[in-house]
This record gives C-alpha cells, structure tokens and sequence, in this order.
C-alpha cells in the first residue's frame, strides 16, 4: 500500500480536502481521504454549525459520503491537519465510525505528507461493534 501511486494520492487527498472545510468557530481544518476495496477515492471534510454540538468532523463525512454511494470496505482512511509538527488521532466518535466498517488502514497525515500510520487495534480497545452486537444471547 505504501509504495502504490495510490497511496501518494490518498495523502495529498487528505490535505486538499482540508481546502473545503467549513470550520469558521474553530479554524481547525481537517481533511480526509479513503480509499475503498476497489480502488475507488472519497474525501471529505469538517463541517460545522453555528449550533456547535452538530458539527460533523472529517472523518464522518468521507464514511457517510463511501457509504451512501454503496461502498462499505475500506482499505485505507488517511486524516489530515494543518498540525505542521505532531500528528492529530480522530475523535472518540469517529474512531466508533471508523470500527463500523471493519479493519482498514489508518495514517494521520501532516501538511507536508509526512506521515505516521496507526494501528487498527488500537483504534478503540475493547470497542463495541457489529461483532459484539452478534454476540448477544437474547437476539
Ligand atoms: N474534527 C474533525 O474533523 N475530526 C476529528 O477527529 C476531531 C475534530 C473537527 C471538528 C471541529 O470542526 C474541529 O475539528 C475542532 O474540533
């Protein structure tokens, strides 16, 4: 995956998508790229509210917008910042929106491409997801 011009692409996807978020309460840009099992790229940004609790962060935006268009495997998500010298992790939500869909890929992305990638595991321990909801005996 790291060597692909595919991955080229999903990192500098994530920054330009920063280009198109709406944050005017926090100026915090975030950007965000996927890339699904088939090879096909989503982006999406934050977006927010003057009623602040209903902003939606980045990382939400490109799930919703792979998953409304039939995509639901995902093979790397990459999330970018204007952080110029540490990386930024999704929120506790998102990382519950990353879960839903299964392992993937995850890279957190400076302005300047370099990146840090971050294992799946350790998303969410002991995350509660579509596998636990299986697990129920009442069912
Ligand atoms: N934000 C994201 O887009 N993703 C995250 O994982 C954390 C925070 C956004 C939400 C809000 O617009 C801004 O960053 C500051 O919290």
């Amino acid at each position: 995956m790291e060597s692909s011009a595919e991955f080229k692409k999903l990192l500098s996807a994530c920054q330009e998508a920063k280009d198109r978020a709406y944050c005017p309460y926090s100026n915090f840009r975030v950007g965000c790229a996927l890339i699904t099992e088939r090879g096909e790229m989503f982006t999406g940004c934050n977006v927010e509210n003057a009623s602040y609790g209903l902003t939606i962060c980045a990382e939400r935006t490109v799930i919703t917008k792979a998953v409304s268009e039939g995509h639901r495997k995902f093979k790397a998500i990459a999330v970018g910042t204007d952080i110029p010298d540490s990386f930024a992790g999704p929120c506790g939500a998102c990382r519950q929106f990353i879960l839903e869909f299964g392992e993937c890929e995850i890279f957190f992305v400076k302005p300047d491409l370099t990146y840090m990638k971050f294992p799946f595991e350790q998303l969410l321990p002991m995350g509660f997801g579509p596998k636990t909801l299986d697990t129920n005996q009442n069912s």
